[in-house]
């Protein structure tokens, strides 16, 4: 078992050893990951670097403290409220992650539904099958039930499915946009006039397309809409550390107005060091991540967002076309950085395991089974070599010559 040294090492020794542990990383620089991953350029994570830095002490539980990181993330907020279509009543927090966002959407649900109705035994959560596993999450951790219902054919949800599902306990339903694993914009339209016939709060999980789809929408991408335009829609979780190219650690919570905002929060007051209140899950916060997603939306602007996400559309459609030709159709329709492709015809675990062979570490999709890309910038140069790669790890699986299968993980 290791201990903590008695002694402290050199930060020179320190620093080459960091660098050494992660020799065998994957190239993540070079493309190889499927997801986890958002880079926008030297210049973006330069700025994004820069401004953790800036404020790596300070902590965001201290907002009377650091007025700097109140300000910030006021602004934040504002900012991303604007792109969906937010108006004088809406309100929303940074969070720590999607994770994070979609656990405290959950929990201002169903404190707002318990509060109104008494009867509720069991509170539930009615999703898609492609709806985020954080849903479960938090409904494990909070003594919901997470309710799923299968997807239409073009691999939506399907608001049937979900209207089907409610029942006296239902107390939010759920739509994506998009969806992890197709990449495809939910009908946020009409699954919104469900909640409102039911009288049920609406989150819409745009963790992905929060910072993505308002600008792939102004480049010419068609998908329903699914923010705050569209009546019903009660909250919004939208990652700034995905497709906003913040420092890991941002996101953002939205609300239709104060009183659903109201619930997000929790206040204490039964010890002796004075009332406690913090509108999110975590009590510190890391100023690092609230300064860098607000460096970086000043830094890019619109037209920088823009930029970025026409490369990162072009990416999508360059994959669809080669995988098209390897005899790969798309999985519905997406619009916008991810895609999952596949085919009745082969074994993807095996192809996978090709893939693995080459250096990438493949994303599966099953059920029906395929291979899932979500893209950034990082893959834009390297579409050509994977193709080729995947060409030959399809042409190893069918001929029997690929020994390790790999399994579809997150
Ligand atoms: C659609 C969607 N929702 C929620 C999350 C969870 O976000 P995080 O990993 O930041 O907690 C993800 C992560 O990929 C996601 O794709």
């Amino acid at each position: 078992m290791k201990r903590l040294p008695e002694h402290g090492t050199p930060w020179p020794e320190l620093q080459a050893e960091l660098r050494e542990a992660g020799r065998d990383d994957v190239d993540w620089r070079g493309g190889r990951v499927p997801m986890f991953i958002h880079y926008a350029g030297e210049d973006v994570l330069d700025v994004a670097k820069a401004a953790y830095m800036m404020y790596f002490s300070e902590n965001g539980l201290g907002l009377r403290a650091f007025g700097s990181l109140d300000r910030f993330e006021t602004e934040v907020v504002q900012m991303g409220l604007a792109l969906l279509n937010g108006d004088d009543r809406t309100r929303g927090a940074m969070t720590t992650g999607g994770t994070e966002s979609i656990f405290l959407a959950v929990k201002a649900a169903r404190d707002q539904a318990l509060a109104r109705d008494r009867h509720i035994t069991r509170p539930q959560i009615v999703m898609a099958r492609s709806a985020h596993p954080a849903f479960d999450k938090a409904a494990h951790f909070m003594g919901l039930e997470a309710v799923r219902t299968p997807l239409a054919a073009d691999f939506r949800a399907d608001p049937e499915a979900l209207a089907a599902a409610v029942t006296p306990d239902t107390v939010m339903l759920v739509g994506s946009a998009p969806a992890f694993p197709h990449g495809v914009v939910d009908p946020i339209p009409q699954i919104a006039a469900v909640a409102r016939e039911r009288g049920l709060w609406l989150h819409v999980d745009a963790c992905v397309g929060g910072y993505i789809a308002p600008f792939a929408r102004q480049l010419g991408a068609t998908f329903d809409d699914w923010d705050f335009s569209v009546p019903g829609v009660t909250s919004i979780s939208a990652d700034l550390h995905k497709y906003g190219y913040a420092a890991k650690g941002a996101s953002t919570l939205f609300f239709r107005d104060a009183k659903a905002f109201g619930s997000m929060g929790w206040a204490f007051d039964g010890w002796p060091r004075g009332p406690y209140f913090t509108h999110t899950l975590v009590g510190t916060r890391g100023g690092g991540a609230i300064a860098s997603a607000w460096a970086v939306m000043k830094y890019l602007g619109a037209a920088g967002y823009r930029r970025i996400t026409q490369r990162v559309l072009d990416t999508r459609v360059a994959l669809q076309k080669g995988a098209a030709e390897l005899g790969l159709q798309t999985m519905g329709d997406p619009q916008l950085s991810i895609l999952a492709y596949g085919s009745p015809a082969h074994d993807f675990a095996r192809i996978g395991g090709g893939l693995m062979k080459r250096g990438w570490i493949p994303g599966l999709v099953t059920g029906p089974d395929g291979l899932h890309h979500m893209l950034n910038l990082t893959h834009e140069p390297v579409v050509g070599t994977y193709l080729a790669d995947l060409a030959a790890a399809m042409d190893d699986a069918g001929k029997g010559r690929t020994t390790v299968a790999a399994q579809a993980r997150y």
